[in-house]
Formats: structure tokens, C-alpha cells, sequence
């Protein structure tokens, strides 16, 4: 069993990607080709927004949303305690401060009561100014816009939604990646929709925003290539993963989300009586399930259990061992509430399990089996 099976999509897709791939390989259009063009068009679409950048990876496009708004030194930067290193690293390599806040028990997302205690904190105890909020669609799972937008609103926050894991997720029928003032995605292999190497894109309704992007993300590009107004980066998708992405967004589209929603539901109800906590979705929410992810009673030794999952044939991962304020990383310049109790017990317990759209009954049962059901 593989832990994200690729293998088995890309048997399924074979024929339309190795003809989109062979077409780009004879227009010779390697970089900016017309494919690149038809992706943020059709990725717009899709998610409902007036602009798609896209860029070499879902890290670049969160530097570049917060370079557009000019995040720098002595802004405060809020983001979970519980996520995937970029979404702290990139407020931090531009010199914000990341403010560390705790997340929900059961969904894994920003807290938006916990939000409001931080920004009301940096308000009053510091010389930060609270500039922004990274809202992170953990595990496919949308963050409650809904309730974080409000303390947005209330605290003139801008939101910037790191939907690395999230695309394909909703909130009552809206797509995530358009819940940011900016949203942003990522396209590494094995994320709800991934390609065959780095990418990412960057979405919002702003013209202004979107056009400092497309500047920020080739050199600071001005009216063309050689005419650089402002210091950026070199961050592309290149016109390979951009057909090859516009082959698996059909894919994606028609049948994927569908059948590994259908896989989350069969864990769910095979799992139920496993005595293991189990990933909630909330009213009107919708998962593109990133992860399925477990917690386990405390003092259960999940290594033990892992090799034993393993030996089975089963594999596993910890998505996060270690909470963000305790990476060495950060240690010159962060702050964190109250120690972020909740993200704690969630590194100490959590743990994902196989899942994909090409995964089937027999695997959830395989996994099951062993998880004591
Ligand atoms: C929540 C989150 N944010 C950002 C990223 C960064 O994406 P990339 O690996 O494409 O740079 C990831 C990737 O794992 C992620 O999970």
C-alpha cells in the first residue's frame, strides 16, 4: 500500500498526460507557454476568483501575497502553532514576526477565539503592529473563515489563506483558495492536487495585488522582463507541470474529490468503535482530505504502533511531530500566547494514515484491521 498512491493516478491518467507532456516538448515553449496561460484561467474558474498567479511552489506564493502587501520588520504575522513550516518561514524571511496560535482540538485549524486573544496581546503589549493572519487549510480541511474573517474585520487584519493542503475544499459551496484577502496553493506530488515536480499559485479578486505578484514573482518586472521596478524573486511554473496539472484538474474535477471523500467517510465509519479520536468536518464544510489523520489516547507509543502498521504493510506519517513555536528556527524573534496546549498534545498524538483517491475499500479495511477493528 502506498501512503499517497501516484503510481495508480497516473496509470489511470497516463495517456492524456504523456500527450500533454509531448505536446509541450514540441512547441518548446519550456517557460511562460500558452499551458501556463489556460491553467490560471482555468484555476481561477474553479476556484471563483478574478486572478491565479501561478509560481514555482505554495512557499513562494505565500512570500510573494505578503511581499505585494509590503510585510516586513516590526509587523506582526499570526499563524497556527500547528502547520507545515512555510506558512511561519515565509512572514519570517521577510522579517515580520510570527505570532504562534493554538488550534482547534478536533479540526486541527486556527482557533478564532485564540486569534483574537493573540492580535488583542500584540495590541496592547508590544511594538508590533498586527499586520496579517496565515489561516491554513490543515489536512484539506478550510479554517473557519466565517469566524476569522470577522476578527480580520474587527482588528483591520488582512487574510491570507495558506491553502498548501486545502484545494478542492469548500465552506458551503465557496472554494477554498477564496477566502484570503490573498489565498495561495501548492502543487508539490502529493497535495489534493499535485504535479510532477514543484508549483503553486497565488489567488485574489485585488488587480492590484494580483499585478504585484506577477511583478514580485520575475524580478520585479516592470513594463517587461528587462525592466526591473522592484527587487523580487524568480518563482515560475514551468509549461510541463502546467499541462500536465490542466490533465489532472479534469481528473480532480469529475471523479477524485468525490472518491476520497468517499474513502474519509469509510475510515470514519470503520474506524468508529477504534477508541482513536477522528478527524471532524463541521456543518456545511467540505474536505479535500490532504491527510486522514488520527489521534491517538495519550500513552499509546505510536512508534510502536507505526512499525507494527508498517510490518503489516501499512504506511504512516506524523504530520506535525514538533509545534512551530518550538522550531530552533524561530527561536530569534516569535511569540506565543500560552504555550499553545492544544498543539502539544496534537504532536505528541496525532497520526495519518493512507489515503488518495485511488486508494479502495479493501485498503481502509487493511488499515482498520490492524488499527484494532
Ligand atoms: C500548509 C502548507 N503550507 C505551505 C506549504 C509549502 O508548499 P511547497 O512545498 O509547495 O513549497 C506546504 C507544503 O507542504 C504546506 O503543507
Amino acid at each position: 500500500m502506498q501512503f499517497r498512491d501516484l503510481g495508480a493516478q497516473y496509470a489511470v491518467l497516463k495517456e492524456g498526460i504523456d500527450g500533454a507532456v509531448a505536446r509541450v516538448l514540441a512547441h518548446g515553449r519550456y517557460i511562460n507557454g500558452p499551458e501556463v496561460a489556460e491553467l490560471e484561467k482555468r484555476l481561477a474558474e474553479y476556484v471563483g476568483v478574478e486572478h491565479c498567479v501561478t509560481c514555482g511552489n505554495g512557499t513562494d506564493a505565500l512570500q510573494l501575497a505578503l511581499m505585494a502587501w509590503g510585510a516586513g520588520p516590526g509587523d506582526a504575522v499570526f499563524v497556527p502553532d500547528f502547520t507545515f513550516f512555510a506558512s511561519g518561514e515565509a512572514p519570517t524571511l521577510l522579517g515580520a514576526t510570527p505570532v504562534f496560535v493554538d488550534v482547534g482540538e478536533r479540526t486541527f485549524n486556527l482557533d478564532p477565539e485564540r486569534l483574537e486573544e493573540a492580535v488583542l496581546y500584540v495590541e496592547d503589549s508590544t511594538d508590533l503592529v498586527p499586520k496579517a493572519v496565515v489561516a491554513v487549510d490543515l489536512f484539506g480541511l478550510p479554517a473557519d473563515y466565517p469566524a476569522i474573517r470577522k476578527v480580520c474585520e474587527k482588528h483591520g487584519l488582512l487574510l491570507l489563506e495558506d491553502g498548501a493542503q486545502g484545494f478542492g475544499g469548500s465552506i458551503s459551496g465557496k472554494m477554498a483558495c477564496s477566502f484570503g484577502d490573498i489565498s495561495t496553493t501548492s502543487f508539490f506530488p502529493a497535495k489534493p492536487l499535485g504535479c510532477y515536480g514543484d508549483g503553486g499559485a497565488v489567488f485574489t479578486d485585488s488587480d492590484e495585488w494580483a499585478a504585484l505578484v506577477r511583478s514580485y514573482a520575475v524580478h520585479g518586472k516592470g513594463s517587461m522582463k528587462y525592466d526591473n521596478v522592484r527587487v523580487g524573486i524568480n518563482s515560475r511554473l514551468d509549461t510541463v507541470q502546467a499541462a500536465v496539472l490542466l490533465e489532472k484538474l479534469d481528473a480532480f474535477d469529475a471523479y477524485e474529490l468525490d472518491a476520497v471523500n468517499k474513502m474519509a467517510a469509510l475510515y470514519s465509519n470503520e474506524l468508529a468503535d477504534s477508541g482513536l479520536t477522528l478527524p471532524v468536518v463541521q456543518e456545511g464544510f467540505y474536505s479535500s482530505w490532504a491527510q486522514y489523520t488520527v489521534q491517538l489516547s495519550e500513552g499509546v507509543d505510536r512508534t510502536e504502533l507505526q512499525t507494527r502498521l508498517k510490518e503489516k504493510g501499512v504506511p504512516t506519517m506524523v504530520y506535525y511531530p514538533k509545534p512551530m513555536h518550538k522550531q530552533d528556527a524561530f527561536q530569534d524573534a516569535y511569540y506565543c500566547l500560552d504555550g499553545c496546549p492544544t498543539t502539544g498534545r496534537l504532536c505528541e498524538t496525532v497520526l495519518s494514515l493512507p489515503i488518495g483517491p485511488y486508494c479502495d475499500s479493501g485498503d481502509v479495511e487493511a488499515v482498520s484491521c490492524v488499527l484494532g477493528c
